[in-house]
């Protein structure tokens, strides 16, 4: 069984000093054009030296109509490259690596943020009201993936995260419930299922064997297409078509419930899975360095921290250095927030969307 000090090495040759990476935190303090502002950078120089061995960005959307957060960071236009240039640098400095989480929000894209272009998804959703993309829509998705890979990598990423998690758009393409498009990229699990593999194909030819993809999956014990999105993931892992995997979980202890395999708990579902190559993370409820430890006890690889550095911008620091660590639970009063050197746009998201603050 691993240990949380324990180096980590990718398929590409990197390597992870240690198991705490950052998971992608959203934090809206990007400027109104997706260009990184002093204070991503502020942020990001807090958590690289904070210990992890990998950080990665917030959701950088590769097109304007996947804007899903006001201060959204961007990836679709060059202009973004010398803020995340800055930030990767950044990174190196601290001898951690970097990725860029790649994002669309598809369907839940923000009409206000988004202007007069409209809300896309794979097929026509009555709910949001989003349209499905035509073919040719589609493959240009696809190209833009490719695309904002490409910048993340000129930027001097390592590698790049591909979100495909919480009903955005590569989860959308992959889910029966929400893509119900008749063409190549719908009708079955190969189907459904080729947009991210064309994603990850292009990703590899345009940036080479050296850089890293990462790919986000949300698992819900509830969802009743959890058999095929871990047939997805056995094939995967089989084929090694991603670096590393990022499984977000509400918690450890999560169990299914219906179906095949109720009453299973629901990571070891997936971490019980054979893997060649690609290493497995998990994010979820990661507030402790017992806690961390629990998530490679129960075969992940490594863990993604998120609310756990929102607090303790250097949680795995704190972690590695006391095995009783453990982090204050939000929700927490907000100058607890400030007095970390968060923003006030963040502590503004953390008070309105996420009830990370206490009422006054
Ligand atoms: C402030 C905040 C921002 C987040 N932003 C993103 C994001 O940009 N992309 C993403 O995939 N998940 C995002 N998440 C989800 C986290 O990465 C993580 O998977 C989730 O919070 C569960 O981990 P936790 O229980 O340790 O917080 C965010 C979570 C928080 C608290």
């Amino acid at each position: 069984m691993p240990i949380l000090t324990d180096p980590l090495t990718l398929a590409t040759g990197s390597v992870l000093q240690n198991r705490f990476a950052l998971a992608p935190l959203t934090n809206q303090q990007s400027h109104d054009d997706g260009t990184a502002s002093e204070h991503d950078l502020h942020w990001f120089e807090q958590l690289a030296g904070g210990g992890y061995s990998m950080l990665t960005t917030a959701a950088a959307n590769v097109q304007t109509n996947g804007k899903s957060f006001a201060g959204q960071l961007g990836i679709y236009d060059d202009r973004h490259i010398p803020g995340l240039s800055a930030m990767a640098e950044i990174a190196h400095r601290h001898r951690t690596l970097a990725s860029v989480q790649l994002h669309h929000g598809g369907m839940f894209a923000r009409q206000e943020l988004i202007g007069s272009e409209a809300l896309v998804g794979p097929s026509d959703n009555e709910e949001t009201g989003a349209r499905a993309l035509t073919l040719p829509e589609v493959e240009q998705l696809r190209d833009d993936f490719i695309t904002g890979a490409g910048r993340a990598q000129r930027a001097g990423f390592d590698g790049v995260e591909l979100h495909g998690a919480f009903g955005f758009i590569l989860s959308a393409f992959l889910s029966p419930q929400t893509n119900r498009r008749t063409d190549l990229y719908g009708k079955n699990p190969e189907g459904r299922s080729r947009l991210l593999r064309e994603i990850i194909q292009g990703i590899r030819a345009g940036c080479g064997p050296d850089f890293h993809i990462g790919l986000r999956l949300a698992l819900s014990g509830q969802d009743p297409h959890l058999p095929e999105l871990r047939d997805l993931v056995a094939v995967f892992l089989e084929r090694g078509l991603v670096d590393y995997l990022d499984l977000v979980v509400r918690s450890l202890d999560t169990r299914v419930e219906g179906g095949l395999h109720t009453g299973e708990v629901l990571v070891d579902l997936f971490t019980d899975l054979p893997r060649g190559t690609t290493v497995v993370g998990v994010s979820g409820d990661v507030m402790s360095a017992a806690g961390a430890q629990r998530a490679l006890d129960h075969g992940s690889d490594f863990v993604f921290v998120a609310s756990g550095a929102v607090v303790h911008h250097d949680f795995p620091q704190r972690a590695l250095a006391d095995h009783a660590y453990e982090t204050p639970r939000p929700p927490l009063p907000a100058s607890f927030f400030r007095d970390q050197g968060r923003s006030p746009a963040f502590v503004n998201y953390l008070e309105e969307s996420l009830g990370f603050v206490q009422a006054q």
